[in-house]
């Protein structure tokens, strides 16, 4: 008897309040993570972006405040950082007022109720565009990388970040930034690890904004991000990056990784938080404009099944946006 006539899919579909007391599924404000390029410089906006700004500390500021009033629990800060602060070593990467450093304090003392997080890769720092350090050959020292990852860990957390997230795919960085943020009195201080980075080419927008396209140039992150043509390989990250300490994972891009979101939500019992990149965004965008449709429809369907995947966490450069209309409808 279960099946048509008895059966119709369609009954609990008839009317708005059907379909809004069956919905498994929704975005909240608070699953939101707002990411911010942060600049000492002019504040334009980011190429194939609309909407997406350069912040310097003032209007950073400002922005938290608004953020904290929709409802936003964290920002995520990115630099970027000007050509002669760059450098083979990325020194400036652990430099005590670095401008995340000044940041972070900026907005910690205005806005103390928001989130800092941090994101812990060499990538906007280095003259070489790569995320970890090269040895004379051209080639990532992936033990020398996670000691200067260390340093910049612990100069970020002094600095007043709550939350640090290494990006850059190094074996081994979660458990020695644990063991050194603990041994330097920042055992309250949390890893969100981006567990799970696949290369892609969706990443274009953001090396436009922080400046590394350029540096990065032809040479590309395949020896350290993942192959996106595997996801076991992604779950036995996600499953090490536990091991060695993590308190929250990140998977990215989020929409060209569905499988690996559901499939490491069943691995472990960690929250995921899904990344909606820049390229990502920027496909959106344009489809919106292309269609005529409301882009931020378009993206509450994206974001939807990111959760729906298995995601708790979004970070969606539009978040502000977001919430507002999940406030204000
Ligand atoms: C840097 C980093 C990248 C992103 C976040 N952290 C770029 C990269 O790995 O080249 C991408 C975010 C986005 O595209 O929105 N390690």
């Amino acid at each position: 008897m279960s099946s048509f006539p008895n059966v119709r899919m369609r009954r609990r579909r008839q009317a708005p309040w059907l379909l809004e007391t069956f919905a498994e599924t929704t975005i909240q404000t608070k699953d939101l993570i707002l990411p911010v390029f942060v600049t000492d410089g002019p504040q334009l906006e980011v190429e194939n972006m609309p909407g997406v700004w350069h912040h310097n500390i003032n209007s950073l500021v400002k922005l938290a405040k608004h953020a904290v009033q929709l409802g936003i629990k964290s920002l995520l800060l990115f630099p970027v950082v000007p050509a002669d602060k760059k450098s083979e070593c990325a020194k400036e990467a652990w430099a005590n007022d670095n401008l995340i450093a000044r940041a972070l304090k900026s907005v910690k003392q205005a806005v103390p109720e928001i989130g800092l997080i941090v994101d812990v890769a060499l990538d906007p720092y280095t003259t070489h565009g790569h995320d970890g350090l090269v040895n004379s050959i051209g080639v990532i020292d992936n033990d020398k990388s996670i000691n200067a990852l260390c340093k910049q860990a612990i100069a970020l957390a002094s600095a007043g970040a709550d939350v640090v997230a290494p990006s850059d795919m190094m074996d081994g960085r979660v458990a020695a930034i644990r063991s050194k943020l603990d041994s330097q009195g920042f055992s309250n201080v949390l890893i969100l690890s981006y567990a799970a980075k696949y290369n892609s080419k969706l990443y274009a927008p953001f090396r436009g904004a922080i400046g590394s396209a350029s540096d990065l140039g032809k040479k590309d992150k395949s020896s350290y991000q993942q192959d996106i043509r595997n996801s076991d390989e992604a779950i036995r990250e996600i499953l090490l990056d536990v091991e060695e300490g993590a308190d929250w994972l990140m998977i990215k891009p989020g929409m060209t990784n569905l499988d690996v979101i559901a499939r490491a939500r069943n691995a472990c019992l960690l929250p995921i938080a899904a990344y909606q990149v820049s390229g990502e965004y920027s496909m959106l965008a344009s489809f919106a404009e292309k269609t005529g449709q409301s882009f931020l429809e378009i993206q509450l369907e994206f974001l939807t099944v990111l959760k729906r995947s298995g995601a708790m966490h979004i970070v969606c450069y539009n978040a502000i946006d977001i919430a507002g209309s999940l406030l204000y409808g």
